[in-house]
């Protein structure tokens, strides 16, 4: 469904993606590895048409269209979302106004606020709360409850783990599942090892800006000795 191919993407001079191709198929995981600067959010950003990065070379398609030159609002409208790395939510807004931004509050066959504080119970307790009053397992859920209401059928997840504790890793791991089974597909990108192969069907390891290394997680799962070099995991 989405397929990447060679793609160079960079600021100004420096090159950061050097030559990436990956695939994601429908209802798939896939997890995109490595450590801290090895481009990853700058791969994420590229599919998302985000500036900068500038993409040099290569290419991005999505049931078989080109995405390369599309903004981030017509790349949401063919139905791509990003949970961004940090989150990035808006400290006096609420719950509910984050989740409404994009599409209102209005019944939709689809994601609509209800179903996301379905899956979420603890956003509906804190409908009113404002983005800069959350926990980070809230920050989390309200990041990926966001992206649920444009209607995806592939979700970007920049590090949704990052600075969680163990317990909300698990309840994050939980929902990525949930929403497989709904038919999703999901690129995630993670410094997490066991956070990744606890959820993806198969992994990528990004090295300065390269894939090093690719496999199906359940045989990465039986030699994660390769991972533990690859991203310096002791
Ligand atoms: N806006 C920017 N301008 C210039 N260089 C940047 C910019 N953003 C990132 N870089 C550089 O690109 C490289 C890759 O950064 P990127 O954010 O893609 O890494 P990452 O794998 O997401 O790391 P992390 O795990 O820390 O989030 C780094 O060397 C970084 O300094
Ligand atoms: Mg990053």
């Amino acid at each position: 469904m989405l397929e990447v191919r060679d793609l160079h993407s960079g600021y100004g001079e420096a090159l950061v993606v050097r030559g990436v191709s990956l695939d994601v198929a429908q209802g798939e995981i896939v997890a995109v590895l490595g450590r801290n600067g090895m481009g990853k959010t700058t791969l994420i950003r590229s599919i998302m048409g985000l500036t900068p990065p500038q993409v040099r070379s290569g290419s991005i398609t999505w049931r078989d269209e080109s995405l390369l030159g599309l903004r981030p609002h017509d790349i949401a409208g063919r139905r791509i979302a990003i949970v961004p790395q940090g989150r990035r939510l808006f400290p006096s807004l609420t719950v509910t106004e984050h989740l409404t931004m994009l599409k209102g509050a209005r019944a939709k066959d689809g994601w609509t606020l209800e179903r996301v504080f379905g899956l979420f119970p603890r956003l509906a307790e804190r409908r009113h709360h404002r983005g800069g009053q959350l926990s980070g397992g809230e920050r989390g859920m309200l990041a990926v409850g966001r992206a649920l209401m444009i209607d995806p059928e592939l979700i970007l997840m920049d590090e949704p783990s990052e600075g969680l504790a163990p317990v909300m890793v698990q309840h994050l791991e939980g929902i990525v599942r949930d929403l497989k089974r709904e038919g999703l597909s999901i690129l995630l990108v993670e410094q997490n090892l066991y956070s990744a192969l606890a959820v993806a069907d198969r992994v990528y390891v990004l090295e300065t800006g390269q894939v090093v290394h690719q496999a199906d997680a359940a045989a990465l799962a039986q030699q994660t000795d390769v991972l533990f070099v690859r991203l310096g995991v002791s």
